[in-house]
């Protein structure tokens, strides 16, 4: 029988060797399947792209050795200035003895599980799913601005006035755009979208609404159930796998606009330095700036 085995993450091909069979675990993977769900001790090997951020991080190699059998295998590797340089340390803290070796600009860190790792339960908790005061909301470390309404978003918040009819949320994240705008009682539908499941989990938390529909997806991908809507808010990405995507930004542009009634409205935030002008006045009829400050663009395009 073939080993139970996890792949996290998307390596570039031939940067590690990945167990034939390995079923992927990233939440930003659409259709993973979720590691914090697989029983304890049933896996014989587990291959992590260490996502960089320290909870997220020590999150994913506790739950990575926690579904590992005794003695199963990991391998837990990252771009050295994304996070690599610190992996053996956070293993050696689960009581982990590991080999490191550096190719291609990452580290790589073997070990076996042991025993009876130590801090398990602690890196689990630290990083899981959690009411965050500051947003009053659901959310979890590594998710999007995880514990503060991002400074784009905030901006667009304070603009956005009381919408109608149906509408979406491209990149939902968390929720906190669409807190705001189901306030509206106008609001007769309002679907969700995004890309990382713990956004996704987090939103289904955070807004119980018989109007509410979040989806787990990629939001470059046309839905044809998001159509005929009113508006759109959102607060395009412009990362992917950690290095800037423009092309991103100006694929949820082109979904908006495609996803609207004529005469639709979308606003949309952007970092001032993105050049999404260009896709805006090619796929809407009007294009207003209506705030550009503190680096922030807030835009309101008409279909
Ligand atoms: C800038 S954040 C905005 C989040 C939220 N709207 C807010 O204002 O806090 C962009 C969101 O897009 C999501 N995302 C990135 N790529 C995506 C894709 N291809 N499809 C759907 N969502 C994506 C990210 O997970 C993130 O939650």
């Amino acid at each position: 029988m073939a080993p139970a085995a996890v792949l996290y993450g998307a390596p570039a091909p031939g940067l590690v060797e990945v167990p034939k069979g390995a079923r992927q675990v990233s939440p930003l993977i659409v259709g993973s399947e979720d590691l914090a769900a697989l029983p304890d001790a049933s896996l014989d090997e587990a291959v992590i792209l260490a996502p960089p951020g320290t909870l997220e991080r020590d999150f994913v190699l506790a739950q990575a050795l926690r579904a590992l059998k005794p003695g199963g295998a990991i391998t837990a590797f990252a771009p050295k200035d994304k996070g690599g340089a610190r992996l053996r340390k956070a293993l050696e803290g689960f009581g982990c003895t590991v080999s490191e070796d550096a190719r291609k600009h990452h580290r790589f860190c073997r070990a076996q599980r042991p025993e009876a790792p130590t801090g398990l339960a602690q890196a689990i908790a630290a990083g899981a799913p959690r009411i965050v005061s500051a947003l009053g909301l659901w959310s979890q470390p590594g998710v999007f601005s995880w514990d503060r309404v991002d400074p784009g978003s905030a901006r667009l918040l304070a603009l956005i006035p009381k919408l109608a009819g149906k509408g979406a949320d491209l990149g939902c994240g968390v929720g906190v755009l669409a807190a705001k705008v189901l306030a509206s009682p106008a609001v007769t539908a309002f679907t969700c979208v995004d890309i990382d499941r713990r956004a996704v989990a987090c939103a289904q938390h955070n807004l119980d609404d018989p109007r509410v529909r979040v989806v787990w997806a990629d939001a470059r991908v046309r839905d044809d159930d998001i159509a005929s809507l009113d508006f759109v808010v959102m607060n395009p990405p412009f990362h992917d796998g950690g290095s800037e995507d423009r092309a991103l930004g100006v694929a949820f542009i082109q979904n908006a606009a495609q996803a609207l009634h004529r005469g639709g409205t979308c606003w949309i935030v952007a970092n001032r330095h993105l050049p999404y002008e260009a896709a805006l006045t090619a796929a809407f009829a009007t294009v207003e700036v209506r705030a550009d400050a503190g680096g922030y663009k807030i835009f309101e395009a008409r279909k």
